[in-house]
């Protein structure tokens, strides 16, 4: 197939929607991060890419902070926190968040959302456009109803991702497409 050459972009399409939580001076604020990802899984790690202009960055000084994950059914108040700055606007409020905290108290969790991590800021790397954060996960908290047989199951948890680029709209998960670690083996297994 023929390919277009586009300027160099970070084109990881469609990254999930996640909400980051801080608190700064005192109160619980949440922005909407497209740009995040899983960085390593012992420890457990996760990373979040945020422009230097952000209010949240204020309190990632506090060396903690909150991914939470939204379901599709959030997905106007997720489009919210990524429309307004917690300098303005008290967020939460506006989307009446139910907050709630685990072990990290400047980690506020979304009660809302079904998944719900609380990090200590492992490392911070200024990336240019972006700070790079990188956190250890050191609690992470999941709706009891959207667990089967002790997992999580993402057709009850219901992320969803932004599609950039042509379709900068939001998208629910689509269907299966097989197993992992198993629709592979058709073309063959190692000796
Ligand atoms: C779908 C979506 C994804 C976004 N992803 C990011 C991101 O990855 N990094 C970032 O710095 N800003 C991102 N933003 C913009 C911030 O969420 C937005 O500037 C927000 O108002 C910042 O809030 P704060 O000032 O309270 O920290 C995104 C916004 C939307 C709507």
């Amino acid at each position: 197939m023929k390919k277009v050459l586009l300027t160099p972009q970070p084109l990881i399409c469609a990254p999930p929607v996640v909400l980051v939580g801080t608190m700064v001076n005192g109160k619980p604020n949440f922005m909407t991060v497209a740009w995040c990802g899983v960085a390593s899984s012992n420890p457990p790690m996760v990373s979040v890419a945020i422009r230097p202009a952000r209010y949240t960055l204020k309190g990632i000084q506090n060396r903690e902070f909150s991914v939470n994950i939204p379901s599709s059914y959030i997905v106007k108040e997720a489009d919210y926190c990524g429309m307004v700055s917690g300098a303005e606007i008290d967020k939460a409020a506006v989307c009446k968040f139910n907050i709630i905290y685990g072990e990290l108290k400047n980690a506020p969790l979304v009660e809302q959302c079904p998944v719900n991590l609380a990090c200590k800021v492992e490392h911070i790397l200024n990336l240019g456009a972006h700070y790079l954060v990188i956190g250890q996960v050191m609690e992470t908290h999941i709706s009891e109803d959207c667990v089967t047989e002790g997992k999580p199951d993402l057709k009850k948890i219901k992320p969803f991702v932004y599609g950039m680029g042509a379709l900068p709209e939001y998208y629910a998960l689509g269907n299966s497409l097989g197993r992992g670690f198993f629709v592979g083996k058709e073309l063959g297994t190692k000796k």
